[in-house]
């Protein structure tokens, strides 16, 4: 049933994007997936391997991190492409490729772009040792540190894979200047990182200069270039002769506009414009050509991965800490899964792990616990001023079963007198907006309106009139306060549990 809808509302629709409106993992591959069937190309613009999405046919998960969420749909003749805004790693790339091989699945239809920048072991490496002063929670895998290098003009792009001699005077000139900063390190913590297979698994480590460049080098431009060479392409050249032959363009958004490096809670985000404006651009094209945006938002409650302030966070800094301290998935369902329902009746910490469990809210990259909380609307209607008005719900049947549901119409500042934006706080101030600068943040209590819950199960509805009410009042209330349209509510993690609202 979802398919007419959806033909319906993409109609005279050629460039189309799916981004995130909260923290991440809202379910942009499942979405993505989906909407390949409708696409002839999918680019992934933003972001690296820190992403982590998820598709779910027939009971079986696939995760993917760089390669993009149309890879299923490969056998059909869909083009998937890596974009020049993404931080290219190739081993993941390569990996993930050979895990579809395994699944039955031969890429035939991957594109690269010649000037994505290149991951290489020392932003690995430098991200990981600096995470554990910085405490941001990242997810180890060079991104800050590559986008870093991007900005100062120091690094290596994918193109550079095929010209050895020049791979080897850029990275020998760029490791110099990193001198002073790797001469810092303490060997052996270098060294240890370096065993870890994301970072050649020792093979680059050098007792005297931590790197071993021939090692690099010789990895690099043989084995990795020789099984990438055939994917690359100039992206602009090839988009402008698909726009020319009037072929469906899907872009796949990673992480969400809260981590955004633009509009992001400061101090906490990754290093790339996770909002449309980032994409765009990632993927060669200009915002102002995308046709419509699959904004997503989970309801009716949040996640975060990572450090950073949450304010509907369940437990508030005690859960903060408590996902900081690296409990695993295993460790809280052998614990919690029996008992779900006392959790939902306990203390808000308590509660909270009631939701992961609920939603399976562990990180498709790194598999920490998710941190979890109530739908803040203050933090969606934010990211909609860059994401646009048009909404995806996810996640709509976790919540099954539940007393109540709130969600958050303000905040309560709570901390020193401060100046911000023109104005001045004080403690006791209610307010209605969202404020990004994560010092303040971490001061604002959330203030809840409360809604009636439903106890059907959601999981098999096809049609939004077949919804409870009480679902249908939160839609409308959503919409209502964020002035927005919620056209896509998904109600499982398979393409079919997905409803269209036109
Ligand atoms: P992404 O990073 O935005 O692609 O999201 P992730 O894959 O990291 O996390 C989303 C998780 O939720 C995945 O495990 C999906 O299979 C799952 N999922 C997606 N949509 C729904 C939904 O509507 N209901 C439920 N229960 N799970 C969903
Ligand atoms: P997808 O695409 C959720 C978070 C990390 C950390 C911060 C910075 O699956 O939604 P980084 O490694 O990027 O320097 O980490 O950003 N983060 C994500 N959280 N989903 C993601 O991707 C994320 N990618 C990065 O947890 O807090
Ligand atoms: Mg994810």
């Amino acid at each position: 049933m979802y398919k007419e809808l959806l033909q319906e509302l993409l109609k005279d629709k050629k460039i189309v994007a799916v981004v995130c409106n909260q923290w991440g993992d809202t379910g942009k591959g499942k979405l993505v997936d989906l909407l390949s069937d409708w696409a002839d190309l999918i680019v992934r613009g933003t972001g690296g391997a820190n992403a982590g999405h998820t598709i779910s046919v027939g009971g079986q998960d696939f995760i993917f991190h760089l390669i993009p969420s149309g890879i299923l749909h490969d056998q059909n003749g869909k083009i998937n492409i890596l974009g020049r805004g993404v931080a290219f790693d190739p081993r993941v790339v390569i990996e993930e490729l050979e895990v579809l091989k395994i699944a039955g699945i031969e890429v035939k239809n991957l594109k690269i772009s010649h000037q994505a920048p290149l991951i290489l072991p020392y932003h690995l490496l430098i991200d990981r040792i600096a995470d554990k002063n910085q405490k941001i929670g990242t997810t180890g895998r060079g991104i800050g540190p590559l986008y870093a290098d991007f900005v100062s003009r120091h690094s290596l792009f994918v193109n550079d894979l095929f010209n050895p001699q020049v791979f080897k005077e850029k990275l020998t000139k760029f490791l110099n200047q990193k001198k002073s900063i790797l001469d810092n390190l303490d060997r052996e913590q270098a060294k240890e990182i370096l065993l870890h297979p994301h970072l050649g698994a020792g093979k680059f480590f050098d007792p005297e200069n931590i790197f071993d460049i021939d090692e690099i080098v010789k990895k690099y431009t043989t084995e990795y270039a020789d099984q990438l060479r055939d994917f690359i392409i100039n992206l602009e050249e090839y988009l402008n002769q698909a726009k020319k032959e009037n072929k469906k363009i899907l872009l796949e958004g990673a992480q969400g506009a809260l981590l955004s490096i633009d509009y992001g809670t400061t101090k906490f985000q990754t290093s790339s414009d996770c909002t449309i404006a980032g994409l765009a651009k990632g993927c060669g094209l200009r915002e102002r050509e995308v046709d419509y945006i699959f904004g997503i938002a989970k309801a009716f409650y949040m996640t975060r991965v990572g450090n950073g302030p949450f304010p509907t966070e369940l437990g508030a800094k005690e859960s903060e800490e408590y996902c900081a301290a690296g409990h695993s998935k295993e460790e809280e369902k052998e614990k919690y899964a029996s008992q779900v329902d006392d959790l939902l009746s306990k203390d808000e910490l308590s509660q909270g792990i009631a939701f992961r469990l609920l939603g399976r809210e562990y990180g498709a990259t790194t598999g920490r616990p998710r941190r979890t909380g109530w739908l803040d609307l203050l933090a969606l209607k934010y990211s909609m001023q860059f994401n646009g008005r048009h909404l995806t719900l996810t996640k709509v049947d976790v919540l099954t079963g539940i007393e109540k549901i709130k969600l958050c119409t303000g905040y309560k500042y709570t901390g020193p007198e401060i100046f911000y934006a023109g104005r001045k706080l004080k403690t006791g101030d209610e307010i209605d907006y969202f404020i990004p600068d994560s010092d303040i943040l971490y001061h604002c209590q959330p203030l809840y309106q409360e809604f009636a819950a439903w106890s059907e199960d959601l999981t098999g509805i096809k049609s939004y009139p077949e919804l409870p009410n009480a679902v249908k009042n939160l839609v409308e209330f959503i919409e209502n306060y964020t002035q927005g349209i919620i056209n896509v509510i998904s109600v499982g993690p398979d393409r079919e549990q997905t409803i269209i609202k036109i």
